[in-house]
């Protein structure tokens, strides 16, 4: 059956509406766990996958059909937008993201793209369309994006950084610089996240994974009004998911920024978070991925601990802390669902 929009618990818990249950989506829900996932990988890379958009569809409806998640979140990767503005960029195996000519000087920001997503993208949107063609309405879709922050620091460090040193001196001592490449980028975003939403997508996450390096102050002063600009910049009616690791010191400036639902790791207890950010905004969050290695009963008393904290305040939704590791047993993915859900259940 077709619900409208207002009648899943996830889009209802976004807006902080009671709902029957705790809805719960999680973080890389498509991926390497799975054997559906690795079958198809064996014959594609990442990237070839991402942007084949039958493929893409294929692979986000995997974790839809297995298991009972509240969301689907539309299989991608926050880097696809930089290949267009003219960041090259490839996944090396075993090693993630490597950028070979990253960028440190203002000829370099200046040379980067603005382009159409609709045009340049358009197998991401094309698997936005098919996805929720055939999800015939049986739980919303999730679009998503990186926060300028985090593609700014893959744009600079040439891929994942311990101390993030080369993207912060570059933020400290050539701000002209920073702020052309981070002005770049949230133009980008905002085209990339509005292309995302006119194709079909229900709510939205903006990932700032790895913000979470920064003082507040320089949250604030370097990255705060980019990260607002993007969020300012899309559709009010569509739910807006603010996410980073790492962020217990950040929440209240990262309320300031924007959103609807502010996703929070399991370095914070998530009673304490919400008090902090104030219950008018809604909380997803934050169990340890570790946690999903098992034993299942480890996962039900996780789930509960949680669950206990919210005490059925509306506006919560479940989700790990980060994504899920590729080692996780899909069947305590399941476990964990089941937990949620009746645990919460609030019949
Ligand atoms: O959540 C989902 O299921 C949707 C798909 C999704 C992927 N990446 C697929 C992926 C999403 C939302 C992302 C976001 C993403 N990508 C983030 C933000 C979230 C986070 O983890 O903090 C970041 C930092 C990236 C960049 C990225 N992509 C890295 C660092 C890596 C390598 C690390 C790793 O896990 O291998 C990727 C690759 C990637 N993105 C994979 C998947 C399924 C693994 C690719 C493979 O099959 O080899």
């Amino acid at each position: 059956m077709k619900a409208s929009d207002d009648q899943y618990p996830f889009l209802k818990a976004c807006r902080r509406q009671p709902t029957e249950y705790t809805p719960i989506w999680l973080m890389r829900q498509a991926g390497r766990y799975l054997k559906e996932y690795r079958a198809l990988r064996k014959k594609h890379s990442f990237l070839d996958m991402c942007k084949n958009p039958e493929l893409a569809a294929q692979v986000t409806l995997q974790p839809v059909d297995k298991f009972k998640l509240d969301a689907a979140i539309v299989f991608s990767d926050i880097l696809i937008p930089l290949e267009p503005m003219g960041v090259e960029f490839e996944f090396a195996k075993g090693e993630g993201p490597v950028f070979h000519h990253p960028l440190r000087e203002k000829k370099d920001m200046e040379r980067l793209r603005v382009f159409d997503p609709e045009e340049e993208n358009s197998f991401l949107m094309k698997a936005i369309r098919i996805v929720r063609k055939e999800l015939e309405g049986r739980v919303p879709l999730i679009g998503f994006s990186g926060a300028p922050f985090t593609l700014a620091s893959y744009v600079i460090e040439g891929g994942h950084s311990k101390n993030y040193a080369l993207t912060k001196s570059l933020m400290y001592q050539d701000r002209p610089t920073w702020d052309s490449l981070m002005e770049k980028i949230s133009e980008v975003l905002i085209r990339y996240l509005k292309a995302q939403i006119r194709s079909g997508v229900q709510a939205i996450q903006v990932f700032d994974s790895w913000v979470g390096c920064l003082s507040p102050g320089d949250y604030e002063e370097y990255v705060l009004p980019y990260s607002r600009k993007v969020m300012d910049g899309v559709d009010k009616n569509v739910p807006l998911i603010h996410f980073a690791t790492s962020n217990s010191t950040l929440l209240e400036l990262m309320k300031r920024a924007g959103g609807d639902v502010i996703g929070v790791d399991w370095r914070v207890d998530i009673d304490e978070a919400w008090a902090r950010l104030g219950h008018d905004v809604a909380i997803q969050g934050n169990l340890d991925p570790v946690v999903l290695l098992g034993p299942v009963d480890l996962i039900e008393k996780n789930v509960k601990k949680i669950l206990d904290r919210v005490k059925d305040r509306p506006g919560h939704i479940f989700n790990l802390g980060h994504g899920l590791l590729p080692n996780t047993p899909p069947d305590h993915v399941a476990a964990l669902i089941e937990a949620v859900h009746r645990y919460s259940s609030r019949r």
